[in-house]
């Protein structure tokens, strides 16, 4: 099947019609309906499917001898309002590679596979890159278990009420063992590429980064009768921090936002009592990051101890700095440079399944030209041209890695 057949079966789901933005949160109904396309896309190839422990899914290509597999693909799941690349990307042309190999009669020494991880934006439970970490076992399951939502509901129930088992989550050694190397093609999430006139590129690796969660606690009031020096106001150390943090960014050569803020009661026209805001932090690496994580919160409890407001710090999800396997990387663009691809090697501060599965299993990963460079956002966009670029690529990969 045509990547474009492909691409657009998949589309809809999800698909805010004010925004035109995605809303794929995991185990809601959307996030099944993109397990049934999923499913269908493995079924029509005949492909075996499996839902593994941890609710990632995968579509095997077995081989009668067996053995570990190359395993490629992505996530379906996107951040609130996000693009319709990041993730379905990698998952699409792992099937549309699949095709390909298939119509030129190759035939895999062995079993490859496509995946598609579990909850990788961490958009819904807070913990980025779910299902791989608990396969890896990077993340505690009874820990996970016990993750909420930002209504309340656990991962447990909504794992349950998605009809999956959140008794059996947890380190998968046998299902990890049968992987020989994982290759995630992704869209960039910057336009280096665009720069380079370059419609494929190599991952070197991806920054430290991390999510740390900061409760200002404070006393909600009156905003029409309360006088300013009688008010203990969250939001204003919670503005300051945010400014903090970008000023130490900018000092530091990394990057900090606060990308999501709740404020308690939320009234128009009461102070608030509290305020929840998430910090992600990102930095070249590891001893600047943490420096840069203690600033923000020095200037969070300076700010706080100014207005008498409480603040509490609690760090929700760390990945360290990931170098991609060398050898892999090397053999990716050798099979690419023979077929006359040029791909160019590119660092990133975007965080994927792949950086985590990188701890365990030789692991790479391939981008697709953006030519705006944004984003998690609805106007994140690659060309049809440049993603059939990315499955000829991604075939060329698997070609070397699964051959004879
Ligand atoms: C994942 O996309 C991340 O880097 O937050
Ligand atoms: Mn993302
Ligand atoms: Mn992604």
């Amino acid at each position: 099947m045509a990547f474009a057949e492909l691409w657009d079966s998949l589309l809809p789901v999800g698909r805010d019609p004010r925004t035109s933005g995605y809303r794929r949160q995991a185990f809601t109904d959307v996030d099944l309906q993109c397990r049934v396309w999923f499913s269908n896309r493995a079924l029509e190839r005949s492909l075996r499917l499996q839902t593994d422990r941890n609710s990632n899914l995968w579509a095997w290509w077995d081989r009668p001898g067996g053995g570990a597999a190359v395993v490629t693909g992505s996530h379906l799941d996107s951040v609130p309002d996000g693009g319709a690349f990041d993730g379905p990307l990698g998952v699409v042309s792992g099937f549309a590679a699949i095709d390909l190999l298939r119509e030129r009669g190759f035939e895999p020494s062995r079993p490859i596979a496509v995946a598609a991880f579990a909850e990788e934006e961490g958009g819904r439970f807070g913990l980025a890159c779910l299902g791989s970490r608990l396969l890896t076992g990077a993340a505690d399951p009874a820990a996970a278990r016990e993750l909420r939502d930002g209504d309340g509901v656990t991962l447990a129930a909504a794992m349950t009420g998605a009809g999956l088992d959140p008794a059996a989550i947890g380190p998968d050694e046998e299902l990890l063992g049968r992987v020989a190397a994982y290759v995630e093609l992704h869209i960039e999430q910057g336009s280096a590429l665009d720069g380079l006139g370059a419609a494929v590129g190599i991952a070197e690796g991806i920054w430290p980064h991390g999510r740390w969660r900061l409760d200002f606690t404070g006393r909600a009031d009156h905003e029409g009768t309360t006088r300013l020096p009688d008010r203990r106001d969250p939001m204003l150390p919670y503005a300051a921090t945010v400014l903090a943090a970008r000023e130490a960014a900018a000092a530091h050569g990394a990057l900090a936002t606060f990308g999501k803020v709740t404020a308690e009661p939320g009234a128009a026209n009461a102070i608030s009592s509290a305020v929840h805001a998430w910090l992600d932090a990102r930095a070249p690496d590891e001893v600047t990051l943490l420096a840069l994580v203690a600033e923000v919160a020095a200037a969070a409890r300076e700010a706080a101890a100014a207005h008498g407001v409480e603040v509490g710090l609690r760090r929700e999800s760390y990945t360290p700095p990931v170098e991609f396997d060398p050898g892999l990387r090397a053999r990716l663009a050798g099979a690419l440079a023979a077929r006359g691809i040029t791909a160019p090697a590119l660092p990133t501060g975007a965080g994927h399944d792949a950086g985590i599965l990188a701890a365990r299993r030789p692991a790479a990963m391939l981008f697709v030209r953006n030519p705006s460079g944004v984003s998690h956002s609805p106007a994140e966009q690659a060309e049809r041209a440049d993603c059939e670029a990315g499955v000829v690529a991604l075939a060329a990969v698997l070609e070397e890695l699964a051959g004879r």
